[in-house]
């Protein structure tokens, strides 16, 4: 386990002597971005960037609850949401897409740093997507979907010997709000990897709002290590007295210590039924919603 009181101190150290000049960070609201930010924060003051680009694939509600937590950080909000599209449209493998959403990420920012005169990046890498990268599992978009040529000087990642859970430590030891330091992971890509095939704007919506249900009915109650839905693929309904063709959404809900093996929740049946009259009765595109019970392995905590 990290020991926080020596850590803290050596990373920032670490940060102040790797970055010489202006350094901008990928802000998304998470605890590993937050903490690396703090960490930054501390190292570097005002030379100090935080970027949060909304990349149209976030969860409901997240671009207003970052503008209001990281506002005093001098935080600068980026609305890519048309490039983040137009780079998906037609992807339907899921490595490519997170090639494609992290490529993307990277040249925003690029251009950012170069408006804003910064040549080194800072990331909350942490230790299992390294690994997972490193082993081929999954191209996490933040180490192995980088784009080869990059164009800062250095790439910082002050956590990325770290575990989640000692993430969790440090962003305490930070003096982080709660809501940051018990927030549940979610990947870079976004809903992009929580949408089967390729990515298209009316999934996202689908996706987005039967997610924030599962969140409402499952994060505070059961306290998941991750809870989310996905849309897997359209199948045959009835509505009213017709018949559809419409979203089957997936729910998913996790037990894990650091997100390298995980077992899926047992729910209360009331609770997932709850979570099925919810969903498919307040989006009219969705015909059936269905629990996923596969620990990792043999699937993987995310859908693609
Ligand atoms: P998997 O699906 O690999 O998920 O079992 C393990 C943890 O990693 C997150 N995850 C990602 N995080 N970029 C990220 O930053 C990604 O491409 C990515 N894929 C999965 C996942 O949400 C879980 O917490």
């Amino acid at each position: 386990m990290v020991k926080v009181d020596t850590f803290i101190p050596k990373s920032i150290e670490y940060i102040k002597r790797e970055c010489t000049g202006r350094a901008i960070i990928a802000l998304s609201g998470g605890v590993d971005s937050s903490v690396c930010a703090v960490l930054a924060y501390r190292a570097i003051g005002d030379n100090l960037i935080p970027i949060y680009i909304d990349t149209g694939l976030m969860r409901k509600g997240e671009t207003e609850r970052i503008k209001n937590t990281f506002l005093d950080m001098n935080l600068q909000i980026i609305d890519a949401k048309d490039r983040f599209f137009a780079a998906l449209k037609g992807v339907d493998d899921p490595e490519e897409k997170r090639k494609a959403v992290g490529e993307t990420f990277i040249r925003v920012f690029e251009e950012e740093a170069k408006e804003l005169d910064a040549d080194t990046l800072i990331q909350g890498t942490i230790y299992p997507d390294r690994i997972e990268s490193e082993g081929g599992i999954k191209s996490h978009h933040n180490v192995g979907g980088l784009p080869s040529r990059i164009s800062f000087k250095s790439i910082v990642e002050p956590i990325d010997d770290l575990y989640k859970d000692e993430v969790r430590e440090v962003a305490r030891a930070l003096d982080l709000p709660e809501e940051i330091c018990d927030k549940m992971p979610f990947p870079g890509p976004g809903l992009a990897v929580r949408v089967l095939g390729e990515v298209t704007e009316e999934k996202i919506e689908v996706v987005r709002e039967a997610n924030a249900i599962v969140e409402e009915e499952l994060v505070e109650s059961y306290h998941p290590w991750q809870t989310f839905a996905a849309v897997l693929g359209k199948g045959t309904g009835v509505k009213g007295d017709q018949r559809v063709h419409g979203w089957i959404v997936a729910v998913r809900a996790v037990g894990s210590r650091d997100g390298m093996t995980a077992e899926s929740l047992e729910l209360p049946w009331s609770v997932l039924k709850k979570i099925e009259a919810r969903i498919s009765g307040s989006i009219p595109s969705v015909v059936r919603v269905v629990y996923d019970l596969s620990p990792k392995p043999p699937a993987t905590i995310e859908f693609e």
